[in-house]
């Protein structure tokens, strides 16, 4: 489908390379939206063909299955979407901004505040529709406002105190994340860039990083750590198919080449069993499962 000569909106796109996990099959439709605009276009389309809208960030936190997506997927990937301006101590930056991006752009202005988020491959817009975190914070902690499109084509700004952040989830739902502005403290250049550095030792000393992979899989339970309880399990090294319990965090699977997500689930499921089994925990994915039977 052609409206414009760059608005294109695409049948059967495979989404298995717009994920970390590198897997997963075909959206039915997929578009790039050049800026507000065509996004807005894309947008009304599917309302008026009642075609549910999916918006896909950097498919770090994603599994999708290998029957594919139902209906339209979007994705800010254009320089719109990606824009990053400094307004004082604040930034304001576009939901397709990348968190490396971001980090790279404040520690040039010797902006401090992001530093922990070192490390995590997502984009602004999918690690503020989760609360992203780690180290004990999370994104939600950096926010002044967030500004946002709804399926009605309304844009509204959200103040951060109307924003309920809680462990990897928001109220930030209904909606499509457009921008935000995120404050920081002014901060040594030098004193910045070492904190990145620790930060991503910290991350590349205790998790598995070597193959394709999705982060996390499920959320910690209270006060415990999902990746622990698995561990004691003995499920570490376990595999099926193409995918494998991390040797190093258990709390990660792997793609060694061919998973399917089938082979993830699988995976999945046998772990949730082991675990209540053993400890009475359930384990709730952190992941998204987008997708066939299993969203
Ligand atoms: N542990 C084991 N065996 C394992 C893995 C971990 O015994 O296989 C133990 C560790 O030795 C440690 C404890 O479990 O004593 C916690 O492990 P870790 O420090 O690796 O942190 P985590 O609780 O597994 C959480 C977040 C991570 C985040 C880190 C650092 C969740 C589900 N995970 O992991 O976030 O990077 O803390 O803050 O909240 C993600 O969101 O994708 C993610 C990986």
């Amino acid at each position: 489908m052609n409206w414009q000569r760059s608005l294109e909106i695409k049948r059967n796109q495979s989404l298995k390379n717009k994920t970390t996990f590198k897997i997963g099959g075909k959206a039915d439709f997929f578009s790039e939206p050049n800026d507000l605009a065509e996004l807005n276009l894309v947008v009304s389309w599917a309302k008026k063909n009642s075609i549910p809208v999916s918006v896909v960030g950097a498919g770090s936190n994603l599994l999708i299955s290998d029957k594919g997506v139902r209906g339209l997927v979007i994705r800010l990937n254009s320089a719109y979407f990606r824009n990053i301006s400094l307004k004082g101590s604040c930034i304001e930056a576009g939901s397709g901004v990348t968190l490396p991006q971001l980090i790279q752009f404040v520690k040039n202005k010797s902006l401090s505040g992001s530093e922990f988020l070192a490390g995590i491959p997502g984009t602004l817009g999918g690690a503020l529709a989760m609360n992203a975190g780690c180290w004990g914070k999370s994104i939600g902690d950096l926010v002044r406002e967030v500004e946002v499109l709804d399926y009605a084509g309304n844009i509204k700004k959200i103040r951060s105190k109307e924003i309920k952040f809680g462990y990897r989830k928001t109220n930030l739902k209904n909606c499509i994340i457009l921008s935000a502005v995120l404050k920081f403290k002014r901060g040594g250049r030098e004193a910045i860039i070492r904190s990145i550095k620790e930060y991503i030792l910290k991350r590349r000393n205790s998790q598995d990083l070597t193959f394709p992979n999705a982060g996390c899989i499920f959320k910690n339970p209270k006060s415990l750590s999902a990746g622990r309880l698995i561990d004691l399990c003995g499920l570490k090294g376990k595999s099926m198919g193409g995918a494998l319990i991390s040797d190093k965090h258990a709390n990660f699977i792997l793609n060694k080449g061919d998973a399917k997500a089938g082979d993830v689930l699988k995976l999945m499921r046998l772990i949730k069993t082991r675990v209540r089994k053993r400890f009475k925990v359930n384990l709730e994915p952190e992941i998204k499962i987008w997708g066939g039977t299993q969203r």
